[in-house]
């Protein structure tokens, strides 16, 4: 039966997951809940970029280092280059409006999409992420002398796809990271079922630290599954530092020739210091919603209503996890973690391939903490609540009709609620 996703009565759990477009019958459900208000816990009172709330000392410690080291300039004698991304701390792009936040600088994702829809990455050719600055043309560290100048990275020719991407905020990625696989592959088949025109793709992806293919659910197309590899692909797209996931240095266009002019040895750090930004990340608390105006409680009626929350799921359900604070845990990103087509707007796309997440496939941005984000939408060009959706199309296309249709009184409605999440 299909069911027209944004006339759902109900929220409902099922397993682990809450969805916005089913009405599933009650037998397969946990429970049933009237709506989404009655989820309103009280919330534990933390400020952007804390620890989760209740760590134990030991792992509040940990998060302390993490930040610490987040925080910190890295140096030629860390592993800094030689080939970088402009910036050497993470900080400098996760710090809005606190450290662990977003920010506008990009990192440059390009490739070659070929008229039959097949991508190459350019790896060859120094892609798929550009490191356009290296440890000084100088190469300080270069044992070799006649290496020096270090060329610097170029935007090779054959590249036909160019895509910007802003930093997003890291907070409550630990929650994210600790969802059961089983949730994402329910969601996508609730959506496949039961929407009728929503129907977003779980990634597969090879997982680095296990081997084994899992529904990713981290970067702008949920290219990798776990905070250990993300953190160790930024440190070596971002920041030049190999570790034991990814342990060769990024090459100009290619060419390693240079790749010991960084003058530490492969892996410049070591597992244990790859942890210590991983702590950081995982144990950061959600960002903290602000309480909801009267006309903010309308504008989650309305989200609702027109079927936003098909993909931009309030609520989902942490699996086990050793530590407390992400052991079974509701949480609400407002995002299913799915890939979706997002359809082409006045030529708009994204048009990289990573994983099955192929052209025009984006992750649903997750809508908690939108309101710390100066500009909204990958490549920032959303700006506004109102202005990213104007960009929604593909399987979005109907939630985003909807929203137009309303009045400003009741868009403004629906940005006052997000920008509260
Ligand atoms: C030059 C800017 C820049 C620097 C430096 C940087 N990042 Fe990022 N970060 C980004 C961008 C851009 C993305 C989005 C990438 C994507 O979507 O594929 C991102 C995404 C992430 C994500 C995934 C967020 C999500 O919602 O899926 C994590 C985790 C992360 N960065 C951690 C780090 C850590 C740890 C460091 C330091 C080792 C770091 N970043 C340094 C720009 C940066
Ligand atoms: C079919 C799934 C889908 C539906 C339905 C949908 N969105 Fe989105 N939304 C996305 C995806 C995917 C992105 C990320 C796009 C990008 O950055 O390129 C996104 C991004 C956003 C952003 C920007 C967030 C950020 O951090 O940059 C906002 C705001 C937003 N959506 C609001 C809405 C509203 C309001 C509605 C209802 C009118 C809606 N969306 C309906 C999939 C959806």
């Amino acid at each position: 039966m299909s069911i027209q996703c944004f006339r759902f009565r109900h929220w409902f759990v099922f397993g682990a997951v809450l969805s916005g477009c089913s009405t599933s019958s009650e037998d397969e459900l946990g429970f049933i809940v009237e709506d989404s208000s009655a989820l309103e816990r009280p919330t534990p009172v933390t400020n952007f970029g804390d620890p989760l709330p209740g760590l134990s000392p030991a792992l509040v410690a940990r998060f302390e280092a993490g930040r610490e080291l987040f925080s910190t300039i890295q140096q030629p004698s860390d592993g800094l280059g030689f080939a970088f991304n402009g910036v050497p701390a993470c900080f400098i792009c996760h710090d809005v409006p606190v450290i662990g936040g977003s920010s506008g600088i990009p990192a440059e994702h390009i490739g070659f999409l070929a008229d039959d829809g097949s991508f190459d990455p350019l790896i060859s050719k120094g892609g798929p992420t550009l490191q356009f600055t290296g440890m000084g043309t100088s190469g300080a560290n270069c044992p070799d002398p006649s290496l020096i100048p270090i060329p610097l990275e170029v935007r090779p020719p054959e590249a036909n796809v160019d895509i910007q991407r802003r930093a997003p905020p890291l907070f409550g990625l630990g929650l994210v990271e600790a969802v059961p696989d089983s949730t994402f592959e329910a969601l996508a088949r609730q959506q496949r079922a039961e929407c009728d025109e929503v129907a977003g793709k779980v990634n597969h992806v090879e997982d680095a630290v296990s081997g084994r293919r899992r529904p990713g659910r981290f970067g702008l197309k949920s290219q990798i599954v776990t905070l250990t590899e993300f953190v160790s692909s930024a440190l070596i797209n971002e920041l030049g530092i190999t570790t034991p996931l990814f342990p060769h240095e990024n090459c100009p266009q290619g060419d390693c020739t240079w790749a010991d002019c960084d003058g530490v040895p492969d892996p410049d750090i070591s597992a244990a210091r790859v942890a210590k930004f991983v702590d950081f990340v995982r144990l950061m608390a959600p960002p903290p919603p602000k309480p909801l105006t009267r006309a903010a409680r309308r504008g989650r009626m309305l989200f609702e209503r027109i079927g936003c929350a098909s993909c931009h799921v309030p609520t989902l359900v942490t699996g086990s996890s050793s530590i407390p604070q992400l052991d079974h845990v509701a949480f609400h990103p407002y995002s299913d973690f799915l890939v979706h087509d997002f359809g082409s707007t006045e030529g708009f796309s994204e048009l990289t391939t990573q994983g099955e997440a192929t052209a025009r496939y984006v992750r649903t941005a997750p809508l908690w903490g939108a309101g710390s984000i100066s500009s909204l939408l990958h490549d920032d060009r959303g700006g506004t609540v109102a202005g990213s959706v104007f960009w929604h199309a593909g399987e979005a296309a109907v939630a985003r009709d909807r929203f137009e249709a309303l009045s400003s009184n009741d868009k403004d409605a629906i940005s006052e609620f997000v920008t509260s999440l």
